[in-house]
């Protein structure tokens, strides 16, 4: 195959982020970015970038081998409607869709077109989860009777993106659901939540949590924890505990240095790695490699539709036991 020709639709946060991977990669061209609010006349990339406003541009301007959806959530499942007129292979950020029927659809038109559809759940490629998850299933731990998850953002994202992302659970606690049911080989039974909105009155406003922690059973059987907070001063704290019958399994945080400072007044680590963007590096450029490979025709396993389908679905149910303040049964 030539040179790969990708588009990014969104260039957010995390539309830069696949967009300088994409940039760094042999036999691949970051061809088209789509985004409203960029300069169609800047070059930002390198010449053969084109830019533009208008998602058109996908279907018009150039031969496009795939598409990166990266615009905020609402907006994903027309894009992918547009893009699948004229390319197979589209890799959309999470969540797929805030609605579960529009889910639905986009997996009977996958399934119609033939697409190779991959849902951007990156924490499956991180090295240290993936390890948890094969020492999980080749049963070094034996049996598991609990999984805890405890995922902390450093500090809320902006208001305007809160109000467009689906909410706490749809938007952050997704990838949570994720990776228990990646970890578990399981889905989501039962839930039972409780949060509140307890770092700014602000996301409250928005009719928005920022702190949750949500207890689940799972169809195995196992229990399940997840710990969710939009704030911890101390930085991005990402951490997986799993209990077996024959011990436990733990990733801690990735620190910003290796140094255990010792004084009178005690010991000191280093703080967490700032954010997802330094912390999961390696699972964002290991998941666009995976999707590349799969555009040049290599078997790849990756999250799928039916994983954003189970994920939103646990999201749901999480925001209607938060409302009815009681265990829901999915
Ligand atoms: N996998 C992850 O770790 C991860 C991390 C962050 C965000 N996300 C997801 O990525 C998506 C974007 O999040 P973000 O944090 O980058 O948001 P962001 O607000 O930083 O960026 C969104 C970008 O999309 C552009 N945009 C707005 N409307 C658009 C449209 N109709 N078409 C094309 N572009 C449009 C905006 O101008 C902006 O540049 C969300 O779905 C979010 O859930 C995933």
């Amino acid at each position: 195959m030539n040179q790969i020709k990708l588009a990014v639709i969104g260039f957010g946060r995390i539309g830069k982020i696949h967009a300088e991977n994409i940039l760094h990669m042999q036999g691949v061209e970051l061809a088209l970015v789509i985004d409203p609010i960029l300069d169609e006349d800047s070059h930002l990339f390198d010449s053969k970038t084109i830019i533009s406003k208008d998602i058109e541009a996908l279907t018009t301007l150039r031969e496009i081998d795939g598409v990166i959806i990266c615009s905020p959530s609402i907006y994903h499942i027309d894009q992918i409607k547009t893009a699948a007129n004229k390319i197979k292979n589209i890799f959309c950020e999470k969540p797929l869709a805030l609605d579960l029927d529009e889910i639905a659809s986009i997996q009977e038109l996958s399934l119609k077109l033939n697409l190779n559809l991959h849902i951007g759940f990156n924490r499956r490629f991180d090295p240290d989860f993936q390890k948890l998850k094969n020492d999980t299933c080749n049963g070094v731990i034996g049996d598991i009777y609990q999984i805890i998850i405890t995922s902390r953002d450093p500090l809320p994202p902006p208001i305007n993106y809160i109000k467009d992302s689906g909410g706490l659970f749809l938007d952050m606690t997704i990838h949570d659901f994720d990776m228990i049911r990646y970890l578990t080989n399981a889905e989501v039974d039962e839930i039972y939540v409780k949060g509140k909105c307890m770092v700014d009155q602000n996301i409250g406003k928005t009719g928005d949590i920022d702190t949750a922690i949500i207890n689940m059973k799972l169809t195995n059987g196992i229990i399940a924890s997840i710990i969710n907070s939009r704030k911890a001063v101390y930085g991005y704290d990402q951490r997986i505990e799993i209990l077996g019958s024959k011990g436990s399994l733990q990733v801690g945080n990735q620190l910003l240095h290796g140094l255990n400072k010792g004084t009178k007044r005690g010991f000191s680590l280093g703080n967490p790695k700032h954010f997802f963007i330094d912390r999961y590096a390696d699972s964002y450029e290991l998941e666009m490699r995976n999707f590349i490979d799969s555009i040049k025709g290599k078997e790849v396993s990756y999250p799928s539709v039916r994983d954003a389908f189970k994920t939103l679905e646990a999201g749901i149910a999480a925001n209607k036991s938060l409302t009815k303040n009681k265990p829901i049964q999915l």
